[in-house]
């Protein structure tokens, strides 16, 4: 996209949305905000929020959901600071994805922190000690870690970022 980015808000996924429009290059993404997403949402598998400049377009979209990780799979240095329960609360940033026609203007970033701040907000009601994310490749783990995460034990393609942490970033704005 030639020029400034376009101001874009975040809304709930909606009829109005242009799915078919979507193209991140990932094929699997952009196939379930096509044929899955809105359904999921109904199902209340996920929430489905999309970023758009006029309501219709997606220039990016990202999933939240409730999730559940073993304390096993933490580093030894973040389970330590955890009371020995079994399993651990979090919140899962399951996809994210931003339109190859919108790559490249901080529009990724912008998403992540929407979902960090909802992600910290919620935890305040239904308690959630991590955001877990899911990286599909190389790439998606590196954009992940310039955010802070950090790889669970035994599980590179997924990646964690504490509370805590989330609260700090989201402090800094
Ligand atoms: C990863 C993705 C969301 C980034 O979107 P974007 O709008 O181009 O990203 P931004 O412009 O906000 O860039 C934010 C930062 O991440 C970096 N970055 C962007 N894409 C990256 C990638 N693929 N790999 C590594 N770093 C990346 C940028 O260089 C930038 O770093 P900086 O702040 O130091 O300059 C986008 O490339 C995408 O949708 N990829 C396909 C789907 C995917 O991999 N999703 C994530 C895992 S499911």
């Amino acid at each position: 996209m030639a020029g400034s980015p376009a101001p874009c808000s975040v809304e709930l996924l909606h009829a109005g949305h242009d799915r078919e429009g979507f193209s991140c290059g990932v094929p699997a993404l952009d196939q379930y905000l096509r044929t899955q997403a809105s359904q999921d949402a109904r199902k209340r598998v996920t929430v489905v929020f999309v970023l758009t400049p006029d309501g219709k377009t997606v220039a990016g979209y990202y999933t939240l959901s409730q999730h559940s990780l073993e304390l096993t799979a933490l580093p030894a240095e973040t389970a330590k600071r955890l009371p020995k329960y079994p399993h651990v609360p979090a919140t899962l940033l399951g996809r994210l994805a931003v339109s190859l026609a919108f790559r490249g203007h901080g529009y990724g970033h912008a998403l992540m922190m929407d979902a960090l701040r909802r992600s910290l907000a919620g935890s305040r009601s239904i308690a959630s000690s991590l955001v877990l994310v899911d990286a599909k490749d190389d790439a998606a783990a590196t954009f992940y870690a310039k955010h802070g995460f950090t790889t669970l034990r035994g599980i590179p393609s997924r990646l964690f970022l504490p509370m805590a942490t989330v609260a700090k970033l989201v402090e800094q704005g």
